[in-house]
């Protein structure tokens, strides 16, 4: 008789959805089919995790992976080893591709890329434009997609819902949460001339300001509560925004980024030049700090990376020509862990913020939890290690990260996506054996 479980996880710690335990997990065809003191010959193989704490697999709720179109900055291939390298187990992809990701062909597309080279688990969003607005209820149903996602001002690529006729059409398109970059196209039009000429980097947050950005959020909420669609709202960077998410929690869910709670202005852009640049910018310690404080009173429901590989040479350009983005999904869950060490996040909010979080707000099936039945995916991180983030480390086509150099304590030790060993002590373990994120909400 086979044993009844292909793998136990043995001895660990783990984050079960009423906090943590010693347990055992059994796992048998890529699900959760045991958590308790087990039997260690009711198993085909055995993983000894005996001094490391066992987490549901990290969900990174917003990645840009740039297949197809933009290569040379990452792939599936590249951007999924990264995750999983990084402890990542589950990724949504952002339709600024070229060509953008706004139709039912593009999606398949992308689909069909990702099968056999994703190393971890996929979806993608849809990006909302005036030209497939009618056909968004449709799209966003469609096996492998993440939603609608709609950029109100224009950073990389050419997607764009500036006005608010065409983003309440949008809102008005369908049942998911759409998630939404949140920058004020006419402001930012209005205030180009600031840098247009040539500009210090350090003028990125001055030229997209803090009024920037809360005033396309204020625009967002408010057509969200005039069409009652649930909303996103994606790496919030401002005190200003803060303010005004409390009065629309039944509408609205928040994001924000490892870097926008570690890295400010004006010191990141000193050190790091244009690697510092991205959209929405980081911005100066006060705001950094009114993140933190919205974070631990609970308005904010997820940690996404906003992984936006450019590279060296294209971020060499004189700003304002330099692009903005910066690589993130391999670094996210050190960053974190070393903010869990530090005090600042409870481990039980890292698995909130990173896992449960995403799962729940974009109604993920199967995902976010170490629960029966739940798929077997597990971030194994130690909490002591002190490792060295470096760019030798970096597996993304861009090969660096804005953290190189940086010691933290708390590291992503392996990765199980589905039952399968991706990642044990920082090698890539198998075949690529990423598959389609299911949805509650969609076919598939
Ligand atoms: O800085 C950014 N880079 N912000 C975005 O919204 C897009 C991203 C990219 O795709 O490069």
């Amino acid at each position: 008789m086979s044993p009844p479980y292909d793998l136990i996880l043995h001895g660990g710690t783990c984050v079960l959805p009423g906090g943590e335990a010693r347990a055992d997990i059994g796992i048998r065809d890529g699900r959760i089919a045991a958590i308790g003191a087990l039997d260690q010959d009711a198993a085909v193989s055995r993983f000894e995790v005996r001094g490391l704490h066992l987490l549901p697999g990290v969900i990174d709720s917003q990645v840009h992976m740039r297949e197809p179109g933009l290569e040379h900055k990452e792939d599936f291939a590249s951007g999924t080893m990264a995750a999983v390298l990084g402890g990542v187990t589950a990724v949504m992809e952002m339709p600024n591709t070229k060509p953008n990701t706004t139709t039912a062909a593009a999606l398949a597309d992308k689909a069909r890329r990702a099968k056999g080279r994703a190393w971890c688990d996929m979806a993608f969003f849809v990006g909302a434009a005036a030209e497939n607005v009618e056909q968004l209820a449709e799209l966003e149903r469609l096996p492998a997609c993440a939603g609608v996602k709609v950029f109100m001002g224009s950073s990389t690529g050419s997607l764009l819902v500036e006005d608010d006729a065409t983003l309440a059409q949008v809102l008005a398109n369908g049942t998911r949460r759409v998630a939404v970059h949140c920058e004020d196209e006419p402001r930012l039009r209005e205030r180009f001339a600031m840098v247009e000429g040539g500009a210090p980097v350090s003028q990125h947050p001055h030229w997209r300001d803090a009024e920037t950005a809360r005033r396309a959020t204020e625009r967002l909420l408010r057509l969200a509560r005039g069409t009652q669609r649930r909303v996103h709202v994606l790496h919030v960077t401002t005190a200003d925004e803060m303010e005004i998410l409390p009065d629309y929690r039944d509408l609205a869910t928040v994001e924000v980024t490892p870097q926008h709670l570690t890295l400010s202005a004006p010191e990141a852009y000193e050190r790091l030049g244009s690697l510092a640049q991205m959209n929405p910018p980081i911005r100066e310690t006060a705001h950094r700090d009114a993140l933190w404080r919205a974070l631990d009173q609970g308005l904010v429901d997820c940690i996404g990376s906003d992984h936006a590989p450019h590279t060296l040479e294209e971020k060499a350009q004189a700003y304002p020509k330099s692009p903005s983005g910066m690589p993130g999904v391999q670094t996210l869950v050190p960053i974190l862990l070393d903010h869990v060490h530090a005090g600042r996040l409870s481990l039980t909010r890292f698995v909130d913020l990173t896992s449960a979080g995403p799962a729940r707000l974009y109604g993920v099936a199967g995902k976010g939890r170490i629960a029966l039945g739940y798929d077997a995916d597990l971030t194994i991180v130690d909490l002591k290690a002190q490792r060295t983030i470096t760019n030798q480390w970096i597996v993304s086509r861009c090969g660096w990260t804005p953290f190189d150099g940086m010691k933290v304590t708390g590291w992503p030790e392996a990765t199980l996506v589905r039952g399968h060993v991706v990642m044990r002590d920082g090698q890539v373990l198998g075949d690529p054996i990423g598959a389609a994120i299911r949805y509650q909400e969609c076919l598939s």
